[in-house]
């Protein structure tokens, strides 16, 4: 049999056994909730254990035992509930504490892509040249020996063959070494008036400071009635002011293409100087930038149009070299290592 002064001293001792434990160990809140199980769960809390000895308690005393478990529960119950919001805020506290951010401190650079110099200038060439009615045709970078020399008025054995030192790839077929084979199956296809620029990859044997074997050309190309050199130079004259600056001039020098007669060399005003002579110019007030010419009769004749009735300009130039004018870039290699401190620098 037990008796109440012997149940209230296990209530005492249970209930200063919850004090004790709830300060040294339960640090979270899940220790306390297990701790919270170990005192007050149905099965195994040991307060809810008292209630189990109800059975040996006399009948006259059962009521204040009851009683007595109940109110001990309901203060465990009170007690834990408060530690619990104490452990919470505790718990808060050191989250805020560990994500805590500091709106001061400097962002992170984000790094943002860019398109290829190359790609610029070849984008900014497009957009001049379609503005003046030029449409886009996109040749191909293999080509045989008759696109890309005979009907340009480059048979075998001609001499100009050599200036451009030629990659075949059998005896018919050939890296092309200049868009003006794009001419060839523009003037085949289409019947004057035409005005195209042609885009493209071009490949020669040819390896230094300004020569790569693989670099980028346009090729222009106008036919229609009447057309003449003063075209041609009108033509330049507007496409070199939107690329270089509004001052820039141009100048004609003869010079030999066998697809072109006559055949210039284009050199625009020196646009770091205005002319008056500094690096860039070597002194001269001038910088090549592009080859051009009037069609050359025999290829229209070549590409069967009438050469009596039709007549036109072609201009052939690098990409490359527009862009390492355009951003100061005196070795053409930077165009192709992709190195991200040199590209960072150009941005368009
Ligand atoms: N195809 C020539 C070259 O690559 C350039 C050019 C094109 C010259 C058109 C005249 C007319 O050097």
């Amino acid at each position: 049999m037990k008796d109440l002064s012997e149940l209230q001293g296990q209530i005492d001792s249970i209930k200063a056994e919850i004090r004790e434990k709830a300060e040294s160990v339960a640090r979270n809140s899940k220790d306390l909730y297990e701790m919270r199980k170990s005192f007050l769960d149905s099965k195994q809390g040991k307060l809810s254990a008292l209630m189990k000895e109800m059975a040996q308690v006399p009948g006259d005393q059962k009521a204040s035992f009851g009683k007595a478990v109940n109110e001990a529960k309901q203060w465990a119950l009170g007690f834990f509930e408060d530690i619990d919001k104490k452990v919470r805020e505790q718990e808060l506290k050191l989250r805020y504490e560990s994500e805590k951010i500091d709106i001061s401190m400097p962002a992170k650079k984000k790094e943002c892509g860019n398109l290829h110099p190359i790609t610029t200038v070849r984008n900014q060439l497009i957009d001049i040249f379609t503005g003046m009615g030029f449409s886009v045709y996109e040749g191909t970078e293999i080509e045989n020996d008759f696109y890309n020399f005979t009907a340009l008025n480059t048979p075998q054995d001609h001499p100009a063959r050599d200036m451009q030192d030629t990659f075949y790839l059998s005896p018919e077929f050939l890296l092309r070494t200049q868009t003006s084979a794009g001419q060839i199956h523009v003037m085949e296809s289409t019947k004057p008036p035409i005005k195209i620029v042609s885009p493209g990859k071009v490949f020669r044997s040819d390896d230094d400071a300004t020569h790569s074997p693989m670099f980028s050309q346009m090729e222009g190309l106008v036919v229609d009635e009447g057309i003449t050199l003063c075209d041609l130079k009108g033509s330049l004259d507007m496409f070199v002011k939107q690329i270089f600056g509004e001052q820039t001039t141009t100048r004609l020098r003869p010079s030999y293409f066998p697809f072109t007669e006559p055949s210039v060399e284009v050199d625009v005003s020196c646009f770091e100087c205005g002319g008056k002579g500094c690096k860039l110019c070597k002194g001269t007030g001038w910088i090549e930038v592009l080859g051009a010419g009037v069609v050359n009769k025999k290829v229209l004749e070549n590409c069967g149009i009438d050469s009596e009735k039709y007549s036109g300009f072609a201009f052939g130039l690098g990409l490359e070299r527009i862009a390492m004018l355009k951003y100061g870039i005196n070795n053409i290699k930077m165009l192709f290592e992709s190195d991200l401190r040199v590209l960072e620098q150009i941005d368009d």
